[in-house]
């Protein structure tokens, strides 16, 4: 599917795994992520973002094709750098694939991907993603020897881990708070000088959005438990349009 991002000057993808995280608990067909990416392509999110975990505890194989049937929004399919990931997203051929690291029993991505140290087992992945018109990001720290190596992998788009700014915001520690926007600023301004292009996401919340929204590089921002979590009480649309009025605001 071809597919064109809208010329905003910063993207919303929505990450819609944990609707299939709800559906799965009972086992049937609802909620239906599928609707969730029909509701966000109607309330004007930019893409849909859904990572096929190895264990399938949310998103499976056959909601990427549905999903991709549903909506021409561009998808941004998460995957761990492995043989079968890649071969899933080379027959599904989404807009994106971000690579990122992946344990077991971790209960979400938990820090960024060490590009730098397994450099050489991501080259290959990377080269063949690419080689399919697949627009690949590495999921890294915001730290200059990732980026370093995210450059030198050829990787057109990084997404900045916002986890731990999320995590300082909880605290309430405000020191902390602005050490990482700082990191995240400088990286997302070294990113964008040498031709990359800066994503970020993680933990992103009303709350916490707008210090991260207003980094002038950072091009996208995939969030997904904080929506799906406030879509409980207010919808879907409503939590996606009222993300998408507090990014404008920080722009
Ligand atoms: N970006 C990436 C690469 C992720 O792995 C995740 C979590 O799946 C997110 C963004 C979204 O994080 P959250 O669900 O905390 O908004």
């Amino acid at each position: 599917m071809t597919t064109t991002l809208h010329p905003r000057p910063l993207r919303l993808c929505v990450n819609i795994d944990h609707v299939a995280t709800i559906r799965n608990a009972r086992g049937g067909d609802h909620p239906d992520p599928v609707r969730a990416a029909e509701i966000v392509a109607a309330a004007g999110g930019d893409g849909i973002t859904a990572h096929l975990r190895e264990d399938r505890r949310h998103i499976r194989d056959a909601d990427l094709a549905r999903i991709q049937e549903a909506t021409d929004l561009p998808l941004n399919l998460e995957m761990a750098a492995t043989r079968e990931m890649l071969e899933i997203a080379l027959r599904h051929r989404p807009h994106a694939a971000c690579i990122v690291p992946e344990r077991r029993e971790e209960r979400t991505t938990e820090g960024g991907l060490d590009a730098a140290g397994q450099h050489n087992s991501l080259a290959p992945i990377i080269d063949e993603l690419k080689g399919a018109g697949i627009r690949v990001s590495l999921f890294i720290e915001a730290d200059e020897r990732q980026l370093d190596a995210a450059l030198r992998l050829g990787a057109p788009v990084v997404e900045f881990h916002t986890g731990e700014y999320a995590h300082a915001f909880l605290d309430g520690d405000r020191d902390k708070i602005a050490r990482e926007v700082k990191r995240i600023t400088d990286m997302a301004a070294l990113a964008a000088k040498n031709g990359i292009e800066p994503h970020a996401g993680h933990g992103l919340t009303y709350a916490n959005v707008q210090p991260i929204a207003a980094i002038p590089q950072i091009a996208e921002l995939n969030i997904g438990h904080f929506l799906i979590g406030e879509a409980v009480f207010v919808g879907l649309d409503h939590a996606i349009r009222r993300m998408r009025e507090l990014m404008d605001e920080a722009r």
